[in-house]
Order: C-alpha cells, then structure tokens, then sequence
C-alpha cells in the first residue's frame, strides 16, 4: 500500500498501523510523481487547502492506474466540505486520521482484500497510451499539414497535444510511451512523438515547473516543423546527401522559425527551441553558430533529446542503437552540450 502524506510525522504513525494489514510505503506529497505507480491500495492524509486539493489530484492520478484501486482518506476534520473533497478525488472509504489502531487496521485488510489484477491493468495502460498517442499523433499531423500548405498554424491544437503529453507522461511514465511509440512502425512523426516524450519525461524528473514542462512539451511537438516541405525520399534517403540536399535539410531550424513567427500566441521559447536546437555550446552548431551563454537552458535540454532520441531510432539509412551507447555517445559529444544535463539525462536513461 501506498500513503500520500503532507505531514512526514503523522504519515509514520500511520505507517505503523496501516503496515501490520499490509506493507505500507509512505511517500510525500510533494515528491508523489516521482515514484513509479506499483501500488494496489492508495491512503491520503492531508489537508484539503487549494494546493494540496491539487497536488493529491496529481498523484492519484499518477499512482491509481486502475480504477478498481481503493484509496483510504484520512481525514483531519469531519466537515461535509473536507468529505466532499475526498469524494471527489475518488475516496473509496474514509476515517479519521485520529482512528485507533484497530479501526485502521481494519480498513487496510478491507483494501487487502480488493484484489486488482495486473494483466487487465496492464492491457488499460496500453489502451489509455494508444489513445494519447493517436490524439497527439493526429495533433501533430495536422500541423505538419498546415506548416507544408502554408496555412495558419492551429495553435489550439499544439496546446491539447502538448497537455495531452504531459498528461500522458505522468500517468504511465517515459519508459512505457517510448517502448509504445518505438513499437509502432507506421507512426508518422515517429522522432517528433519521441523527442516529445523524452522531454516532457525529462522535464518533469528535473522538477520543471507544470507551466514550463508544458511549453518544452509544445516545443518538442513543432521542433522539427521546418522539415514539413522537405520531400520524404530526401528526409529518409539511405545514401549519402548531396550538398544540396545536405543544404536543405540544414535549413529547417530557420525555415521552422520563420514558419511560427508572427503566429499569435506562440511562445517566443517555443521560438528559440524551433530556431536554436541543432546549436552546439562550443559555437559549431547551426544556422547561428551560437555560443554556450546565448543557449537558454531550456533549448539545451531538447537538444539533448532531440540527439538521444536520433541515435536511439531505426532510421532507414541506420539501425537503432541501445540507450546506454547513445548516452556514451553524449557524454562524448564533451563541450558540444551541456554535461550537466547529460549527466542528468543518464540517471533517467538508467532507469528506462
Ligand atoms: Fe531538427
Ligand atoms: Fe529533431
């Protein structure tokens, strides 16, 4: 069982009664959505101010993968406002949090005995992530579309994806959506859909504020928009480039941005990802050979990702290479990128 706690010395007492039906990690509130969700009974004890009422609805949306999961709320105070919250948050019992012992652990053998069952749980988050990929996947489509036709970019529809993504990531983790989204050979976009996911992943493990993890995700989603007129049989070609063609294809960072400039309501960071992510800290990267202090930290984390996920694909013209050699591979790019975020990227690319 899983306690989501606000306060570290009731969760221990807690813990004590709750852990002698069954074992009990207590985990904070605030480090919630760092934890893989592998829990099937869930107890809440906190308070029900706006913040917390939030952060609780982030981590049991996170943790309780399958419906079927009770979840105990402990409740400070017996108001019919606190009771409603917890209702509302999918309470499937409440007591007191002052409950004796045996009244506790009681109700943490009812939860025992709710048995959930892995394999349909495992099918639903399949069928949730198939679902969030179509929907981004089609998001995605259509822009692309759009940047070809030159037509106005539908803003709305990056903002749904990139929600959708970041969504997606919380409730069943980077590791499941790359696994999915690599499987699926027919998914147009594929490295797009790849280097979102990484980003988004990543950008939540960092600590990212929402807001922020929501733009790198709308960045990660059009980073590529300029490749949308580039004929495919050049963008897939197995040879060599011809210099033209190489010429091409290395114009997309500033054709994508110019695309995307003027759009209302587009990010200038989402700008400066679409512009300045093929731009290496040591000034040898492109179209604006720019140097490490003009590298805002947030077009450094997509590059990371953007190379990561290159090396990690199978392209036509390559075989996919394992994680652990494409994060040697960064490490080894030295000065290019920022070593600190790669160190970063590693621990995340360790537990893939
Ligand atoms: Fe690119
Ligand atoms: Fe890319």
């Amino acid at each position: 069982m899983l306690l989501l706690t606000d306060d570290a010395g009731e969760g221990q007492r807690l813990q004590r009664a709750l852990g002698a039906a069954q074992a009990c990690e207590v985990v904070a509130l605030d480090d919630a959505l760092k934890h893989k969700p592998e829990h099937s009974a869930i107890a809440c004890l906190a308070s029900f101010d706006p913040e917390t009422t939030e952060q609780l609805r982030e981590a049991l949306s996170h943790h309780r993968t399958d419906p079927r999961i009770p979840v105990l709320f402990l409740m400070r105070d017996s108001s019919l406002y606190a009771s409603t919250q917890a209702e509302a948050l999918g309470a499937t019992a409440l007591l007191p949090s002052d409950a004796s012992d045996d009244q506790i652990i009681a109700a943490a053998r009812r939860m025992a005995e709710v048995v959930v069952d892995p394999a349909p749980q495992t099918a639903r988050t399949e069928s949730v992530l198939e679902a969030d990929v179509a929907e981004i996947g089609a998001a995605l489509v259509e822009l692309m579309q759009a940047a070809k036709e030159n037509r106005q970019i539908p803003l709305g529809l990056l903002d749904q994806g990139a929600e959708r993504l970041v969504t997606s990531m919380r409730r069943t983790g980077i590791r499941q959506w790359l696994d999915f989204v690599r499987r699926h050979d027919d998914l147009t976009y594929q490295h797009c859909l790849l280097v979102a996911g990484l980003v988004a992943g990543f950008a939540s493990r960092l600590g990212i504020a929402p807001g922020s993890q929501k733009m790198l995700a709308q960045a990660a989603l059009v980073h590529d928009i300029g490749k949308a007129s580039i004929p495919r049989h050049i963008l897939h070609k197995t040879g060599l480039l011809s210099a033209d063609e190489m010429a091409l294809i290395r114009r997309h960072p500033a054709d994508g941005h110019a695309l995307l400039t003027g759009q209302r309501g587009i990010d200038a960071r989402v700008l400066a990802v679409v512009r300045h992510h093929h731009e290496y800290l040591d000034g040898s990267g492109y179209p604006d050979r720019l140097r490490a202090s003009q590298i805002p930290d947030f077009v450094r984390l997509v590059t990371v990702c953007d190379i990561y996920a290159a090396l990690v694909e199978r392209r036509t013209y390559k075989p996919p290479i394992a994680p652990a050699q494409a994060q040697a591979m960064l490490v080894a790019m030295g000065g290019k990128l920022d070593q600190g975020l790669v160190a970063a990227f590693g621990r995340l690319v360790a537990e893939m």
